[in-house]
Formats: C-alpha cells, structure tokens, sequence
C-alpha cells in the first residue's frame, strides 16, 4: 500500500483526491502540496529499505506516486555524500554530489517524479520556464515517457543546456527577459494549448523529489541528520522539498532531531536570504 493520498491546498486547505493532473488550487490558485498517510507510512522500516533500486526510488513509499508504479527512471539520486577536505580548520563537512545526475543535476529528481505521475495521470505534453537546468531534465523524462515537452528560457541561457534540451527532443523557446518573463510565457502557452505547466511551483509533483536528497542524507549517515544543512536556493523547490521529509522523518521516529537549513542565494538576487 502506498501511503500517498492526494493534493492539499497550502493556503484554503481544500483537500483533492487527484482524479486529475492539477497544478495550483482550482479554488484560491494557493500552492497545492502533496499529502501523505503517515500511519501507512509507519508501517515501512528504515532497517528494510531496499538498496536494490540505485536510484531516489527506493523512497518510493515517500513520494506521490499509487500502488504499483512503475517510474520513469535514468538512476537519478543515490548520490554520492563525499567529504571535504579544503576546510582543515573545520571536521564533517560533506558534500551531496549531486553533478552525478542524469543529466547533471538535482533538477533530475523533480522532473523524474513529475514525470512518472503526470504520464499516468495522461498528459501528452507539457511546458516549463527554466534557466537551463530543469529543462535539460524535463526534456530527458519527456523523451523517455513519450511527453512533448516545451522549454521557455531567458536569451542568456547558458548555451550547452540549450542544446542538451534540444538533443534530449524538446522545443525551445528563447525569452527576453528574466526567468519571470519565461515564466509568463509557460503559462500563457499552457493556458493556450492545453499543455500542463510543469513549472516550479506551478506543478505540486516536483518539490517531493528533491525532498529524496533529505532521505538519502539521513540514510546515507546512518539516520542521524545533520546538524545543518547549506543549500543553494533559486525557487525553493529543494528547501521546501527537503524541510517536508526531514520533519517526516522526525515524526517517525526514523531521525531524532531536525538540522538547521541554511539558505544561501547570490547578492544581486537573494529574496528569499531577505526574507
Ligand atoms: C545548479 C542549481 N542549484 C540550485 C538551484 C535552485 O533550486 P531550487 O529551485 O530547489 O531552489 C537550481 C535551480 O534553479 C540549480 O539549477
Ligand atoms: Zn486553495
């Protein structure tokens, strides 16, 4: 039994079975967020995890997916937690090798997630903003599931996830402006073409995905979290996804404290650091 049960709306907390692929609240247009049963969750064990799936699927009872899925999968997670040396003055230090990715990011365990639930919930195509690195994963997944996949971009995208997206079989499209801008162009595409916007925090089927690098940490240490945890922050998919699990893990009694999340964000753009 899986223990996923539906969507919640984060801001009027109307509950939705998931009969279709939603994207924010048909309600209020809040965030939507993944709920999950945690007495059927209770009933997995840390101790007889599986380590026969060598990617973020072995955590499959934590993510939003029903019973007997089968997931578009390249290997995403698993990934190396490597220590760092270049510090002398200071002792456990690890880094999440997360370059070891399909397509060289985390952005692969979103789109991997999202992905496997949209293809079942029958969305043949979908669209997304990104700065390079989503769509890069998307495209990949896309491919794999048989999803037409659109790609809206800033003009200065970095040129190599360009054309990785455009060999992994998407179509893009180059936007003027911010990630903003190419965000405004995904939604009016979806609106317009029926396609289902996969954009961050557009779809509620991403932030779980990242949230699998929180499990894999505290596996990975043998269930013991870390004190802190620095993370770089763009939209939050991974802070957000990452918090959920470690207070999950909390309240199963799989890890007995939570570690401090140190969000980090570039000067000239930090809203979140201000926050
Ligand atoms: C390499 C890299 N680091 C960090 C981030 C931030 O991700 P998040 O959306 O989880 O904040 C992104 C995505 O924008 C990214 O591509
Ligand atoms: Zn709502």
């Amino acid at each position: 039994m899986q223990p996923y049960t539906g969507l919640q709306c984060t801001q009027c907390h109307r509950f939705f079975p998931e009969e279709a692929p939603l994207g924010k609240c048909p309600e209020c247009q809040g965030l939507l967020d993944t709920l999950l049963d945690e007495t059927v969750l209770s009933y997995y064990s840390k101790r007889r995890l599986g380590n026969d799936a060598r990617s973020m699927w072995k955590f499959h009872m934590f993510l939003p997916v029903k019973a007997g899925t089968i997931p578009v999968t390249a290997g995403e997670g698993d990934t190396p937690l490597r220590p760092v040396k270049s510090f002398p003055h200071l002792r456990n230090i690890w880094v999440k090798d997360e370059t070891r990715n399909p397509t060289g990011t985390f952005k692969d365990r979103g789109a991997s997630l999202a992905v496997t639930r949209l293809s079942q919930l029958k969305i043949r195509k979908l669209v997304l903003a990104s700065e390079g690195n989503a769509g890069c994963s998307f495209a990949l997944y896309s491919q794999m599931a048989g999803i037409r996949c659109h790609v809206y971009l800033p003009s200065d995208a970095n040129n190599a996830k360009v054309e990785l997206s455009k060999k992994l079989g998407a179509q893009v499209t180059k936007v003027k402006g911010t990630i903003s801008e190419a965000g405004q162009h995904a939604a009016k595409a979806a609106e317009e073409t029926g396609a289902y916007n996969a954009s961050t925090f557009v779809t509620p089927f991403r932030h779980d995905g990242k949230g699998t690098m929180a499990l894999e940490i505290c596996q990975q240490r043998g269930w013991e979290s870390p004190d802190y945890i620095v993370y770089p922050v763009g939209g939050g998919v991974g802070l957000v996804g990452m918090w959920k699990m470690f207070k999950i893990l909390y309240r199963l009694g799989w890890i007995h404290k939570r570690p401090r999340i140190i969000a980090v964000q570039p000067t000239g753009c930090a809203p979140v650091v201000d926050a």
